[in-house]
């Protein structure tokens, strides 16, 4: 079944049910479009993030991690330009009430991009051609710019002076510290910096579940080279983000790549391209890689006391790196290996199951054991303990029919069933199950994690 055919209001009730997402302040009415992660979501969330991590940085010699804070000073935000930039189009309707994004029901509208009109023209396109809209007849008011960043303060007294922000990207704690971890790491240019954290927009349309929401965490990595080698670099992260997509086990027909027209680049963009992925809700951006020049560093240079820049002992020159820098949310690429890996199986004429076909290193459980009687309980949760301390995610059930277990497991996305059984105690073996193919085997149990190893077709 293609993307855009699934269900999304099917997928949410099996993520309640099954305890990957939860609604955000149930008991109380909810907090809208904020969804928390329950054990299975929090299971896939960390190995989308350490298969980020192995990926951009371990995996890349000259990479290395950080971990900045979410508030920092607001002159940083005055810097990079997210102070005046920052900013959607609302428009009123002032017979509702309500207030949306003027690009978006632009877009809706017509199918096309809205970046090359000015807020007037759209301004003026909607007020002659939306007479009717959200269900309302419509009386627009004029484009007004909305900061999308979070407003805090810190200490006792809320001082005007000491606005600070919720950070709205994670990429400026690392421009901040470029010369510190630069000199404490003794880098060379090129390398990156990179990090994975909790950034906030306070989104004038949030919404279609954790696509877009006002709390969400990205993993950005910030790739700082020599600026006449920086279209190469941007080549090349294109091209490994998208691998990087597609070896999550996400279709390669759910996704594809848009490279930004000059006039909807971001303020700091020279270049872009977007991986986009097919949504039950119609396309949407998935991933961003962005060529940022030395927008971020000359702007840190122009307004701190600290010139941030490189040493090139080879040229000997100083140097203001270029910076291509990968960009994604780890929401929106769990929503995407979701709902791509969400199936309904027809098994025969009566039977049907729901399988989230994840990739091995995805599955939240790679294993379940299951006792055929509750009397094997000790053995299989010997086996159980075995396979975590081996580092293999596993799980135990003993209730219910094992056919109603292979179901529970194949909705989760457990990857293999091991039926402990009668015989087990004699023969010390097991039955182990493939979850995609349901085909089943006898194996010796001291050859378990060979079997594992050899059988999970991962990316
Ligand atoms: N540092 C560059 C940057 O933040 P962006 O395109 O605004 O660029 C990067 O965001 C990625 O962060 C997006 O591709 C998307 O995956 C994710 N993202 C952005 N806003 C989001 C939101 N409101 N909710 C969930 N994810 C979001």
């Amino acid at each position: 079944m293609k993307n855009k055919d699934k269900d999304m209001n099917e997928i949410i009730n099996h993520l309640k049910t099954f305890g990957f997402v939860f609604q955000s302040s149930e008991i109380y009415g909810g907090l809208s479009n904020t969804w928390d992660y329950g054990p299975l979501g929090i299971l896939l969330i960390n190995n989308i993030k350490k298969n980020w991590w192995k990926k951009f940085i371990t995996l890349e010699s000259k990479n290395v991690g950080f971990d900045s804070k979410v508030i920092l000073n607001s002159k940083v935000w005055q810097s990079s330009g997210h102070l005046q930039n920052f900013a959607d189009p609302l428009i009123e309707n002032k017979i509702n009430n309500k207030r949306y994004r003027a690009d978006h029901i632009y877009e809706e509208i017509t199918n096309q991009n809205s970046s090359s009109l000015t807020d007037k023209e759209l301004e003026n396109w909607i007020k002659e051609n939306v007479k009717e809209y959200d269900n309302s007849k419509t009386d627009w008011t004029e484009i007004k710019h909305f900061n999308l960043m979070f407003k805090t303060a810190q200490g006792v007294v809320e001082q005007t002076k000491n606005q600070l922000y919720l950070r709205p990207e994670t990429a400026q704690g690392i421009f901040i510290n470029f010369n510190n971890v630069q000199r404490a790491m003794r880098l060379k240019l090129p390398f990156g910096i990179g990090q994975i954290g909790k950034s906030f927009r306070n989104e004038v349309t949030p919404g279609n579940f954790i696509f877009r929401t006002r709390e969400f965490e990205q993993m950005e990595l910030e790739y700082f080279t020599f600026p006449n080698d920086d279209e190469n670099a941007y080549k090349y992260y294109v091209e490994k983000s998208k691998n990087f997509i597609l070896d999550l086990g996400i279709n390669k027909e759910s996704i594809r790549l848009r490279i930004h027209s000059e006039d909807e680049l971001a303020h700091y963009a020279k270049a872009t391209t977007d991986i986009e992925f097919e949504f039950p809700f119609g396309w949407g951006e998935l991933m961003g890689i962005a060529n940022r020049t030395d927008f971020d560093l000359k702007a840190h240079n122009k307004f701190s006391d600290i010139e941030l820049k490189y040493f090139d002992q080879e040229s000997n020159q100083t140097i203001i790196p270029y910076v291509i820098e990968p960009s994604v949310g780890v929401d929106r690429l769990m929503l995407a290996i979701i709902v791509d890996s969400f199936c309904i199986e027809q098994i025969d004429q009566k039977d049907s199951r729901i399988i989230m076909k994840l990739d091995y290193k995805l599955c939240p459980y790679k294993v379940c054991v299951l006792p055929l009687v509750k009397a094997q309980s000790l053995q299989s949760k010997k086996i159980m303990e075995y396979l975590n301390e081996n580092d293999i995610e596993t799980n135990f059930d003993e209730s219910g029919s094992i056919g109603k277990r292979y179901r529970r497991q194949d909705a989760i996305g457990t990857f293999w069933c091991i039926t402990y059984d009668y015989d087990s105690d004699i023969d010390n073996s097991v039955t182990i199950r493939n979850r995609d193919t349901m085909k089943q085997e006898r194996i010796k149990i001291d050859q378990i994690i060979d079997y594992i190893n050899k059988n999970s077709n991962t990316k």
